[in-house]
Formats: C-alpha cells, sequence, structure tokens
C-alpha cells in the first residue's frame, strides 16, 4: 500500500506471518564493496566495469557525488556500472555534493577531497546531518587538512591541499574512517598508518591493491605509501551478506526450512553472522569458495535446527565486527530458547538512527519482553510475538530486521516507512515474498 501525501511518499508494507522459509537467492551487489570500487574507480586513470554493482541509492549517491567531481558513470545492460575516472586529479564544484542517508560516502569521500586542490562542501539528509563527523576531522586535521564541521556534524566544508603522513590509532572501531584516512594518504608523500585494535571489514585494503596500489599490513595497522595512481579494473561486486542476513535469521527460524544464497561475498571481516547463527545451532554449508580481486565469494546453504535456536552472547570485537547484523539478530532473540544478549554495541546509537533505541521500541510493540543498556540489550527467549505496527525511523535495516521478526508472529505486521529498504536493498520485500511460504 503506497499513497502520496502531498511531496512524501508513505509506503506501508504488511508483513504477514510465514509458514516456512524456502528457496534459493542472488543478492544484489555488497554496498560496502560497491562504495568502494565506485569511488576509486571514478578517481582512478581509465575506465572501471562492474558487474552486479549495488542497486542501493546509498551507493548511488556515491556515484553521483563522483560524477559532480568529473567523473563519468554509465550504467550498462545485465547491471553493469561502467565508470571513468578523472586520472588522480578532480574538478572543484559550487554545488554542494549530496551524501543522501550515506555515511560512508561522506566519511570516505572526505578523505579523498582532503588532499586535492580546491574547495567543497558535503551535504546529507537529516538522519546523516545528525552522524557524528569529528571522528574524521580530526586525523584529517592532523594530516593538516583544512575541514570546517556544523557544531561536530555535517555539512562538511573542505578546503583540500596537500598532506602530510600521520601513524593514527583509532579510538572507535569504523572502517568509514580507516578508509578516510587511507584516501587521504594515497594521495601524501610518506607512509600513512592506521591502527585499529578491532579489525574492520578490510573492503578498502583489498580494493586499493586491485586499483594497483600497494599498501602493507600487519595484524593491527595498515600502511599506505603516497602518492600512488590508481588504474582501472573489471569485477563483479560479491552478494552483500549484511542483506542475506535478514534472510539467514529468517531461515534460522523455522526448522523445515532450507535456503541457499550463492555469489555471496564471505570476507572474513563481514561474514561472523555465520559463526553466531552456528552457535545458535542452525546447520550452515559454505561451498564453491573463490577469489574475486581479493574477496571472498561462495554459496551459503543454511537450515534451522528441528529443535529451534539456542542462545548467545555478542560483544567485544564481535560486536563491532556484526554491527550491521545487530539488529536482525535482535529481532530474532525472542524466538530463541536462551536469549540473546548484546553490549559493547554503543555505535548503534549513531548509525543511520539510534538502533538500540528502535530495536527495543520496535520489540515492545511487538509484544516482546527486552531490556535496554547504554552499549546493546538483552532480549529473553521463548517468548511470543503478535503483529504490530512497526516504525522504522526511516532507517532501511530497522524496517528489514521487523519484517523478519514479523514471519514468526501471531498476526500481520505493518512496516511503516518501508520505502526506506532502497537505502541499501530496494528487491528486499519482492525476494522475501519469494522465499517465504505462507
Ligand atoms: C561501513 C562501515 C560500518 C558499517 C556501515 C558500512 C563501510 O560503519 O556500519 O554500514 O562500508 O565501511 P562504521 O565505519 O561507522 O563502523
Amino acid at each position: 500500500m503506497s499513497e502520496y501525501l502531498g511531496a512524501t511518499l508513505i509506503n506501508e508494507q504488511i508483513i504477514r506471518p510465514a509458514k516456512n522459509i524456502f528457496g534459493s537467492l542472488r543478492l544484489p551487489g555488497d554496498k560496502s564493496i560497491s562504495h568502494r570500487y565506485g569511488m576509486l574507480a571514478a578517481f582512478a586513470e581509465g575506465t572501471s566495469r562492474f558487474g552486479n554493482f549495488s542497486t542501493g541509492a546509498d551507493c548511488a549517491s556515491t556515484l553521483s557525488c563522483m560524477e559532480a567531481l568529473g567523473a563519468k558513470v554509465r550504467g550498462a545492460e545485465d547491471g553493469v556500472v561502467e565508470v571513468t575516472g578523472v586520472g588522480g586529479r578532480v574538478t572543484p564544484t559550487d554545488e554542494p555534493l549530496d551524501c543522501g542517508n550515506s555515511g560512508s560516502t561522506m566519511r570516505m569521500i572526505s578523505g579523498l577531497l582532503a588532499a586535492q586542490q580546491g574547495s567543497f562542501k558535503l551535504v546529507g539528509d537529516e538522519s546523516l546531518s545528525r552522524r557524528p563527523m569529528e571522528r574524521i576531522r580530526k586525523p584529517l586535521a592532523e594530516m593538516g587538512a583544512q575541514l570546517k564541521l556544523t557544531g561536530g556534524h555535517a555539512p562538511v566544508r573542505i578546503d583540500g591541499g596537500p598532506l602530510k603522513a600521520i601513524d593514527y590509532t583509532m579510538p572507535v572501531p569504523s572502517a568509514q574512517v580507516k578508509s578516510c584516512i587511507l584516501l587521504a594518504g594515497l594521495q601524501t608523500a610518506g607512509t600513512t598508518t592506521v591502527r585499529e585494535s578491532v579489525r574492520t571489514r578490510d573492503h578498502s585494503e583489498l580494493a586499493l591493491r586491485a586499483f594497483g596500489a600497494k599498501l602493507t599490513r600487519t595484524l593491527d595497522s595498515v600502511s599506505i605509501i603516497g602518492a600512488q595512481q590508481l588504474h582501472a579494473i573489471e569485477g563483479v561486486v560479491p552478494g552483500d551478506i549484511s542483506s542475506a542476513a535478514f534472510f539467514l535469521c529468517a531461515a534460522a527460524l523455522f526448522p523445515g526450512s532450507s535456503l541457499v544464497v550463492d555469489m555471496l561475498g564471505l570476507n572474513p571481516t563481514r561474514s561472523a553472522l555465520l559463526d553466531v547463527l552456528t552457535a545458535l545451532g542452525a546447520r550452515i554449508s559454505v561451498l564453491n569458495l573463490e577469489e574475486k580481486n581479493a574477496e571472498l565469494v561462495g554459496t551459503v546453504q543454511i537450515t534451522a535446527p528441528a529443535e529451534g535456536l539456542g542462545t548467545t552472547q555478542i560483544s567485544g570485537s564481535l560486536a563491532a565486527q556484526l554491527i550491521d547484523e545487530l539488529p536482525v539478530l535482535a529481532a530474532i532473540g525472542p524466538y530463541t530458547s536462551g536469549g540473546l544478549r548484546i553490549r559493547d554495541a554503543k555505535e548503534l546509537r549513531v548509525k543511520e538512527s539510534d538502533r538500540i533505541a528502535l530495536m527495543v521500541k520496535n520489540l515492545r510493540a511487538m509484544g516482546a519482553e527486552v531490556a535496554e543498556f547504554e552499549d546493546g540489550l538483552d532480549v529473553p527467549g521463548g517468548q511470543t510475538l503478535h503483529g504490530a505496527t512497526i516504525d522504522p525511523g526511516g532507517d532501511h535495516r530497522i524496517a528489514m530486521a521487523f519484517s523478519v521478526a514479523a514471519l514468526r508472529a501471531g498476526g500481520p505486521t505493518v512496516i511503516q516507512g518501508a520505502e526506506s529498504t532502497a537505502i541499501s536493498f530496494p528487491e528486499f520485500f519482492e525476494l522475501l515474498d519469494q522465499v517465504a511460504e505462507r
């Protein structure tokens, strides 16, 4: 059901309970990898070509910002995206660069532009304009960059120019901040090093190497020597495991389910969900493993345990590695036998929404008992939920997480503002209908 109220599209999606999850899926390209391939290709020399590029609005924001800076982007047949890069020098523009809802776009592009000649202004939507940007300003300022925030947030104004290399220890694990510094370091004489206590997703490191840059890594650091020129590549983006998470968790809820997802990205810094689902009792096999531009890709098959899901705790570095999957894990928590405990996940409060607050609010709306903590939540197991009206607060992952919770509820659930799913996964509801047996 959707209707126009003035200029605002109000799109409600009704999710009816399911009896089982069954089938096979191939998912659109990983959002994190697509951002990096799109941005690096647009900065490189030559024309790159990518199959299975993310269909989400976030990656479209990255491409349109890079187009505004002089890159050429062309959508070819079969979901192929062609990007002709600026050869290491962007064209400044007086127009603000609109990053939409995308934190990855704003934080990574800031690193790229801090070392370029010219002035740039980055803006975002209401949600992005609430998110912390001091975390990129600080290391970039240490490099000598001129970056002005608005009360710690976007709009971000950058007066770019030559930088100096730094050795930076990240106070909060963040792949976006790490990538921002590496993109500035790529253009800076000397060795720029980023140290992290938790190995966050390493797509930037793998992509930079694929585009020809030299990086060195230790267990807890990555270094890049500048200045280096990137060269165009061809590639296929692996399916998005954070999107697959909704289907894998849905399948884990139904004894008798069977779901196969092929061409799925299985980078070890992203695949902790498979370990957590296994710890909860799901049976998972991984087949056909191969590497594409150093990214691991494979087929995942999942079946649910006949006795139902068990219990687990997610804390410490695991919380950081699973940060995008925590909403859907919390949403299936009530249906486990022993419940789910999430801690050390305070970062969830500064994502597209305050995800802890919205998980708690919407679990309660469905009749669940849940305890809220500053850095996580406790969801007791063995609960029966009823259908409810869900307010995802404009957050794509909250909308999809509660669509999964709705599959085992006692009645239909209404997901408000369901159009937010287009941020990362426009095909979500269609594919859910395809594998949910009713
Ligand atoms: C991302 C990193 C994570 C994640 C986001 C995508 C990336 O954010 O939550 O969805 O592509 O680097 P942080 O870097 O803020 O942890």
